[in-house]
């Protein structure tokens, strides 16, 4: 298969459906925008141009277990918002301090610290609004009952919350410019970066219909290529090319980061991460064709440029 056509065309409906929850307002006057800022700002950065990895992972995952229909699409686009909003945020002065993200000038830099505070509360916000809408319900056979989709959103919650997403930045930024050990590394990476991706094949699964075994075959899987995803980006940060990447490189050993290539170096940084995504794709190897997109994704993680 053609992965970067299977990319560039889920990216599209991605964003489709993205356009559809955030559309270009008009204003009271009847032209331009809707003249708030923060409409701006999420409009800014959910737009940039990001790879819609997560959102894209949790539809080929239900795709691979036979889920069939647009009811996975509420649930990509708001992992898609919480990406962004956390992304948002890592940029704030207060944790990264970054100026660049997704080819532009960050959204702080842009709107000011306040409204992009407010941007990434408002986007975390209406992910949840969006998973709990009514019409939601509709969207599945009848064989979903109301507390399956209720577990999803709480999963979704659970990975972006104080035991995933958000816990893990907290000990990123706490072990800044400290020598810290594999665990703690691990910790870092498996929750800052991991959980996001692992929820969202979790998620495309369970509302694919998938079993239980099904299940724990793509929890393994999501977890591997969680971890390879950001000894990628801690790779990229150092041999990167900043215009491909759409973010500034260096800035993890400028700020003293705990990544892969400053405990490990880069040759085992790179070993590592292909051991984890060969475990990824084993984790999946009694599935058929329908798992293909999932395989290569798993190969673009290592190889990407950006
Ligand atoms: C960047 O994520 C931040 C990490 C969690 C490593 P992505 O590399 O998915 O960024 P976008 O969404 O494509 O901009
Ligand atoms: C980002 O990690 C993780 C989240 C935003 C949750 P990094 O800080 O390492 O990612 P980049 O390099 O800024 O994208
Ligand atoms: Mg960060
Ligand atoms: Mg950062």
């Amino acid at each position: 298969m053609d992965i970067k056509k299977y990319l560039q065309k889920k990216k599209e409906t991605v964003d489709l459906a993205l356009e559809k929850y955030f559309p270009n307002m008009p204003d009271s006057t009847g032209e331009g925008v809707l003249p708030t800022s923060l409409h701006k700002a999420i409009r800014y950065s959910l737009f940039a141009g990001g790879k819609r990895i997560r959102p894209i992972l949790s539809m080929a995952s239900f795709e691979a277990v036979g889920g069939e229909g647009d009811g996975i699409l509420p649930f990509a686009c708001a992992l898609e918002m919480i990406h962004t909003y956390s992304l948002i945020h890592d940029d704030l002065p207060a944790l990264d301090n970054d100026d660049y993200r997704r080819g532009q000038p960050t959204c702080h830099k842009v709107f000011g610290e306040a409204i992009g505070i407010l941007a990434g509360d408002a986007l975390l916000t209406e992910a949840f609004k969006l998973m709990t809408n009514q019409s939601i319900q509709g969207l599945f056979s009848p064989s979903h009952d109301r507390g399956w989709v209720l577990d999803v959103i709480h999963e979704i919650a659970q990975a972006a919350g104080m035991s995933g997403m958000v816990g893990g930045q907290v000990i990123d930024i706490e072990s800044e410019g400290k020598e810290v050990g594999l665990p703690t590394l691990q910790y870092i990476h498996t929750h800052k970066t991991g959980a996001m991706i692992r929820v969202s094949v979790w998620a495309g699964a369970k509302l694919g219909g998938a079993d239980e075994k099904t299940l724990k075959a793509f929890i393994r899987y999501g977890e591997r290529i969680g971890l390879a995803f950001q000894i990628a980006d801690d790779i990229l940060n150092v041999e990167g090319k900043a215009s491909r990447l759409g973010k500034k490189t260096g800035s993890d050993l400028s700020r003293g980061k705990a990544t892969y290539p400053s405990l490990f170096g880069m040759e085992e940084s790179k070993r590592r991460a292909k051991e984890l995504v060969e475990l990824a794709v084993t984790a999946i190897d009694s599935f058929g064709p329908e798992a293909e997109p999932l395989r290569e994704i798993g190969w673009f993680i290592l190889s990407r440029e950006y």
